[in-house]
């Protein structure tokens, strides 16, 4: 009887997960970041300005502690209302200071979704 139990409780719990409605192949919405929502937020993660700025902008990627010059909080209003879109696609482009490398090869187009992408992060929708 136990055994009975224990084989329609495993039978069950079989037909559960090919239940339709429950998560499938096609759902990722349980990954740990979500999808890029912009080309801007695609580039930003595709050429990894992540590993010094972070996935929200605000400085904390993984390379971050061992530079020379920290990156700036792009999600901070403060700091972004102070920075002029071009200031922000020249760095883009030539590079700043010691530690911001220059992107010659990125289109105007991709300058301007990049830019547009990061000052998103400092407004609240
Ligand atoms: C190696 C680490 C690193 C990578 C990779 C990197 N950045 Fe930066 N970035 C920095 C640092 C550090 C600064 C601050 C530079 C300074 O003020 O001297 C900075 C500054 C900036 C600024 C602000 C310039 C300003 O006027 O204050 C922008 C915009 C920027 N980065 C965008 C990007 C984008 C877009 C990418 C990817 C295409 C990227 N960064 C990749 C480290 C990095």
């Amino acid at each position: 009887m136990k055994q009975y139990i224990a084989g329609s409780l495993i039978l069950l719990s079989l037909f559960g997960c090919t239940m339709p409605g429950k998560s499938t192949v096609k759902d990722y919405g349980n990954l740990p970041e979500a999808l890029p929502q912009s080309s801007g937020e695609l580039l930003f993660v595709d050429i990894q300005c992540t590993v010094c700025h972070g996935y929200q902008g605000s400085g904390n990627g993984f390379l971050a502690e061992g530079l020379a010059t920290p990156p700036p909080d792009f999600s901070s209003t403060a700091v972004m209302n102070a920075k002029s879109d071009a200031e922000l696609g020249q760095a883009i482009r030539q590079g700043k200071g010691q530690v911001m490398p220059a992107y010659p090869r990125l289109t105007g187009q991709q300058v301007t979704n990049l830019v547009r992408y990061i000052r998103s992060l400092s407004q609240t929708p």
